[in-house]
Formats: C-alpha cells, structure tokens, sequence
C-alpha cells in the first residue's frame, strides 16, 4: 500500500526534527566482542533469539578494544563490550569509560568474578577464567628430534630459533597477560631479560592472542603462547599438539565484561549483561569449542576445560596490571626495549 501524502509528510516532519519513532520495539544492541568468532556469533545469535533485539557485533582483542572505547570516548558508539582479559577492562573502569552497574546475578557467581567487580566499584565483572601457557606441535617436534620445552625460560633457548609465536602485548590481552605474568614470577629485571631472549626465538607478533595456537596446530610455528583453553581448542579439533604448564608456574586472566559510559542502548545493555552471567548462556562456550571456567557457579565447566587448581597459578595482582599507569608502563617498556630488539 502507498503510503498516504499526509502520512508521508508526518514522517517528514518528524524525522527532521530528529523525533523517535512512536513504535518502540526491542531495538538494537552494539556488542564489542573480545573473544574467538566461533563464541561470539552463537552469543549474539542466542540473544537475538531470546530478546528481539538486534545484535550489531564486531570481533576485537581487548586491547584493540579497549583503545576503540577511548578514542571513541567523546561520541561512545559501543554498548557492551564482552569477553577479553579484565586488565584493561579494569583500565577502562579506572578512567571511567566504563559505566557501574550491579546486576542481580551477581550472587551467581564465583567470588573470583566478584572480586573484578568490587575492584573496578561495579564497571567490570568477571565471566571466565583461563590459564596462560603454550603449546608445540609434536609431529615436528618429533620431526626435528628436539627436546620437549617445559618451562617459560626453555622458550629462549637457541634451539626453537624463530619457532615461537606470540601476540602483541598492546594488541592482545593473552600477550599482556604473559608480560604481568613473567613479572610477577621473575620480577621485572629477569623478566624483561627472557623477554628480550626470547624475541630471537619469535617469528611473528601477532594482533590476536589466540592466533599463535592455530598455528601450532598447522605446524607453521612449533610453538604457540596462548591461553592453554585456546590450544585445547586445537587438541579437541584433532590437531597434535601439547599442551604446557610452564613448570614455573603461569598467570591466568579473568575474561571481564562492561557496559560502556554513554552507550545509546542502555537498558539493552543492561539486558546483555545480566543474560550473559546466565547459567544458559554461559553453556553456550562449550558448544562453541570453547574451554575457559564459567563465573556462574551453575554453568557447567566444560569437561575439557584446563582444571586450574591442578595447574602451578601464580596470585595474579589484577589491580596493580590491570591499573592505568602500570598497564600502560609495562607496555611502553616493551615497545622500547623488546619490539625494537634486532633479531
Ligand atoms: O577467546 C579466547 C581468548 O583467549 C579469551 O579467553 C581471552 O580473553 C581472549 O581470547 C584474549 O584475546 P586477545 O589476546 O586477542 O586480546
């Protein structure tokens, strides 16, 4: 049917005075998604289904994320931005990016995700934990008869000479997590020396932090830094690699969420947030191959997922490497003294 003349100069009307339009539906919701595709569409997807609102998702790393909120800070375009390490979501809360919110399911949840919340006065949560640590394809290791690498310090042996891969620290929150980690383990001396030892060793910086362990499954690099969930993944898909706990010990993360300061469709996200602390909507992980410990105590723990209390964990200090200054100390020092290293 043609719309009537009169109709179509009401609307003309309306829209130049910039009204909202007088049905009010469930609208839409822009997600910043921080963790692998293959989670983030059946999320978005589950949402959609169960709400009506519309999902307008991208796929970021948490650093990119993070530096996405703040240059967009001024006219916020986002509204939740899900998944990721919590150190620069705890960043974020610090510089107010981010906007506090105490949802109702909070009570569900482990006291390490509480614990993110309280730190950063309710402007990030935790949704997941995982542990950091690598994984080498063992056909060519077999291949190469070389020795098994077992430790954070075996990764700088001349021996696995441009076999290493790792993410970008100012890209990745999986390779910020390693720096935190070897300084936590190391102190900050000996773990910039072994950084910089092993930047001989490694063949590319990648922007995401679990790219390194599709390669290792492939074999294009022997060895992968990642969370060891996202070389589980690779195991699961029946790729032949192992998986390490850096004898050590290692860092984990707590994959955070926030509702971003300004975002348009608050209420929305409101909805997203307390939905994803969901026990069902924690389950859809799983599903999606993907093995990180849920923060609702009744989602199910992927059987797969990494058992963290058998695993050497260090007491990762989030609020001082998730705070503003030591965050973004940590990463200039590395800019300056490891990224511009000659190999
Ligand atoms: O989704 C996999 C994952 O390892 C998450 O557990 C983690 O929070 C995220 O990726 C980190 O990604 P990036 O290192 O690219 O920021």
């Amino acid at each position: 049917m043609k719309p009537s003349v009169h109709h179509t100069l009401l609307a003309a009307l309306l829209g130049a005075a910039g009204a909202p339009s007088f049905a009010q539906g469930p609208g839409e919701l822009v997600l910043y998604c921080g963790v692998q595709e293959e989670w983030c569409r059946p999320m978005a997807a589950a949402f959609e289904k169960a709400t009506n609102i519309k999902v307008l998702m991208t796929r970021k790393s948490s650093g990119e994320i993070y530096a996405q909120i703040k240059a967009e800070a001024a006219n916020p375009k986002g509204d939740v931005w899900w998944g990721g390490t919590g150190d620069p979501q705890l960043q974020a809360a610090e510089e107010a990016l981010t906007d506090p919110y105490v949802s109702p399911k909070l009570d569900e949840l482990q006291d390490w995700a509480v614990k993110q919340a309280r730190a950063s006065k309710f402007r990030t949560v935790g949704i997941y934990a995982g542990a950091l640590g690598y994984s080498f394809n063992t056909q060519e290791l077999a291949k190469r008869k070389l020795a098994e690498p077992k430790c954070w310090a075996d990764l700088a042996k001349p021996i696995y000479k441009d076999d290493v891969q790792v993410a970008n620290p100012n890209s990745s929150g999986t390779a910020y997590t390693m720096l935190a980690t070897l300084v936590q383990l190391l102190g900050e001396q000996k773990a910039f020396d072994l950084m910089k030892a092993m930047h001989k060793n490694v063949n590319q910086y990648t922007k995401s932090g679990a790219a390194p362990a599709r390669v290792a499954a492939t074999g294009e690099s022997l060895i992968g830094i990642t969370f060891q969930h996202d070389a589980v993944t690779q195991a699961v898909n029946g790729a032949p690699v192992k998986v390490v706990s850096p004898c050590e010990g290692t860092g984990y993360e707590i994959g955070s969420m926030s509702i971003i300061k300004g975002a348009k469709n608050l209420a929305n996200a409101r909805k997203w947030y307390d939905w994803a602390l969901s026990p069902e909507a924690q389950a859809i992980a799983g599903a999606a191959k993907s093995f990180q410990v849920p923060s609702n105590k009744k989602a199910p723990v992927p059987e797969q997922a990494p058992k963290l209390a058998n695993i050497k964990l260090i007491d990762y200090d989030f609020a001082k490497y998730g705070s503003s200054a030591e965050r973004t100390r940590l990463l200039k020092k590395w800019d300056d003294e490891v990224s511009k290293l000659p190999k």
